[in-house]
C-alpha cells in the first residue's frame, strides 16, 4: 500500500471533514455554519451577456469581430493574467489604491495567491509565517503542506496584538529563523468578524517596516461595509511592506475563481532586485499556467460596465447583508437574556463582512456541535477550528450570510435554549436571564 504524504494527516484536515459530515447529516437544520455568499445576489446570466458584449474591450481591441475576439480569449495567455488594467482601474476607482497594472498577478482565487506567495517567499526551514489567531486555516493549512512553520499572536477586538506580534518576531530570531511576514484580514476577519483599528493599522506598519517583515493584507470582505466609513487599507499606508491580496468571490461570484496578489513589492533574487510579481510569475506558471481567460474575461465585462467601479453593485449586497446581520443581532438580544458581565455569555457586532463570535462560558467543541445539531437542529462552528496554538474552546462562529432571513429569529431561539441546557449540565452559571 502506498502511503500518501504525513503532511495530509495534520488535524485540521479532519476538522474540515468533520464539520462537512454534520453539515450533510442534518441538511434540515439551520445552519450558520458555511462562511458562503448568498447565491441569490449572483449575476451569472447577466455577466455571460457581458461576456459577449465587452469581449473586445476587454483586449483592448474594441475594432475585433466579437468571434475573433472570444477565441483570442481563450488562447493560452499571459501567465499573470489579461485583466490586470482593468483590475488595476477598479481598485484605483473603489480605493483610491494605484497600483502599477504590470505587477498585479490575478490568481485562481485569493486562495492561490496564497500559495503562490508562501511558496515564493518562505524557504520551509529558515523562514515563518506569523498569523492573526483565531486564523483562517486556508493560510495556515496551506503553509503546513508546504512544510513552513506558522506562529500565532492574538487578534483583539482593534486587530493585531503588536506587543506579542514584537514578542514573537524577537523570540523567532534568537531562533536563528526569520518571520517574514504576518498574515491578517484587517477588515471584518475570518472566523472573529473584528475590524483592525486605524491606530493599529499605523502602528502595525510602522512595526513591520523597522522589522523588514512583510505583511499579507487579505481583503475578500472588506467591500462588505455596512456602517461607518472604512480605515485606509494597509496597502495605502505602506505600499512597499505589504502584500494585497483580493477576490471577487464574496463581491461578484465565487465560481469566477478570480482573485489577485499586489506583486509590486521588491524582492531579492539571486541578488537581483525585482518585484515580487516576477518570481510569481514563474510559480503561478507551474502551478495553474494562467488562471482562466474565460473567467477573467466574464469579471473584466463586468468591471466594464460598470465603469470599473463596484461601489453601487456592492451598495445592494450591502443592504443584503446588512439586514442578516442586524436580524442576528436583534435575535441575540432577544433570546440570550444572560447577564453580559457574569454569564460569560458575549458576542461582538461586526461592522461588515459574514461573521459574528460569540463566547459561552463552556467548551464549545466539535463534540458539542454535534450535540447541538442533533438536539434543537441549529448548527454553527466551533472557534475552536480556527485555532492553532491557544484554544478558543469557548466560543463560536455564526455566519449570517447564507442563512435564510426567516430562519434567523427561530435559529438563534434554539440555540439560546441550548447554550441554556448544556451550562446547567456542564455546571456553568448563566445566572438570572435579564
Ligand atoms: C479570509 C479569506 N481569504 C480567502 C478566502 C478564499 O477566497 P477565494 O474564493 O478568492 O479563493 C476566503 C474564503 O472564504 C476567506 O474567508
Amino acid at each position: 500500500m502506498l502511503n500518501v504524504s504525513e503532511r495530509l494527516g495534520e488535524p485540521i484536515l479532519d476538522s474540515m471533514h468533520f464539520l462537512n459530515e454534520i453539515v450533510e447529516r442534518y441538511p434540515q437544520a439551520i445552519s450558520f455554519a458555511p462562511g458562503r455568499p448568498s447565491a441569490d445576489l449572483f449575476v451569472v446570466d447577466e455577466s455571460l451577456e457581458l461576456l459577449r458584449k465587452h469581449a473586445p474591450t476587454i483586449l483592448g481591441k474594441p475594432g475585433l469581430a466579437t468571434d475573433k475576439a472570444l477565441n483570442e480569449i481563450a488562447q493560452y495567455g499571459r501567465t499573470n493574467g489579461i485583466i490586470h488594467h482593468h483590475v488595476a482601474r477598479q481598485l484605483l476607482q473603489d480605493e483610491g489604491l494605484t497600483i502599477d497594472p504590470e505587477h498585479l498577478v490575478i490568481t485562481n482565487g485569493c486562495q492561490e495567491a496564497m500559495f503562490i506567495l508562501l511558496l515564493t517567499l518562505f524557504t520551509p526551514s529558515r523562514d515563518v509565517l506569523v498569523a492573526t489567531e483565531p486564523v483562517y486555516q486556508g493560510i495556515t493549512a496551506a503553509a503546513k503542506l508546504l512544510g513552513i512553520q506558522t506562529v500565532p499572536i492574538c487578534l483583539r477586538a482593534d486587530g493585531p496584538d503588536l506587543d506579542e506580534l514584537s514578542m514573537a518576531i524577537q523570540a523567532l530570531r534568537r531562533e536563528g529563523k526569520v518571520p517574514r511576514a504576518l498574515y491578517t484580514i484587517p477588515d471584518f476577519d475570518n472566523p472573529s468578524g473584528n475590524t483592525t483599528s486605524l491606530q493599529t493599522r499605523q502602528r502595525l506598519c510602522a512595526l513591520a517596516r523597522r522589522e523588514n517583515m512583510l505583511i499579507f493584507e487579505d481583503s475578500p470582505y472588506r467591500m462588505l461595509r455596512y456602517e461607518g466609513a472604512p480605515p485606509p487599507l494597509l496597502k495605502a499606508i505602506d505600499p512597499e511592506q505589504v502584500v494585497l491580496l483580493g477576490s471577487y468571490s464574496k463581491t461578484l461570484f465565487p465560481g469566477l475563481r478570480i482573485g489577485y496578489l499586489s506583486g509590486d513589492v521588491e524582492v531579492s533574487l539571486s541578488g537581483r532586485v525585482v518585484p515580487l510579481s516576477e518570481v510569481a510569475s514563474k510559480a503561478k506558471s507551474l502551478s495553474s499556467i494562467n488562471t482562466s481567460p474565460l473567467m477573467q474575461a466574464t469579471l473584466a465585462a463586468q468591471l466594464i460596465e460598470k465603469g470599473h467601479r463596484l461601489g453601487a453593485h456592492v451598495a445592494v449586497l450591502a443592504d443584503h447583508y446588512r439586514g442578516r446581520r442586524d436580524a442576528l443581532l436583534a435575535a441575540m438580544e432577544r433570546h440570550f437574556r444572560f447577564p453580559r458581565d457574569s454569564s460569560g455569555v458575549h458576542w461582538n457586532r461586526p461592522e461588515g463582512g459574514f461573521f459574528v463570535t460569540v463566547h459561552v462560558p463552556f467548551e464549545f467543541s466539535m463534540q458539542t456541535m454535534r450535540e447541538c445539531a442533533a438536539t434543537v437542529d441549529v448548527i454553527t462552528v466551533p472557534l475552536s477550528l480556527f485555532a492553532f496554538a491557544t484554544a478558543h474552546d469557548r466560543a463560536m462562529r455564526l455566519s449570517f450570510s447564507a442563512v435564510p432571513y426567516d430562519d434567523i429569529d427561530e435559529g438563534v431561539r434554539r440555540l439560546s435554549s441550548f447554550v441554556t441546557s448544556f451550562a446547567a449540565r456542564s455546571g456553568s452559571r448563566l445566572g438570572i436571564p435579564a
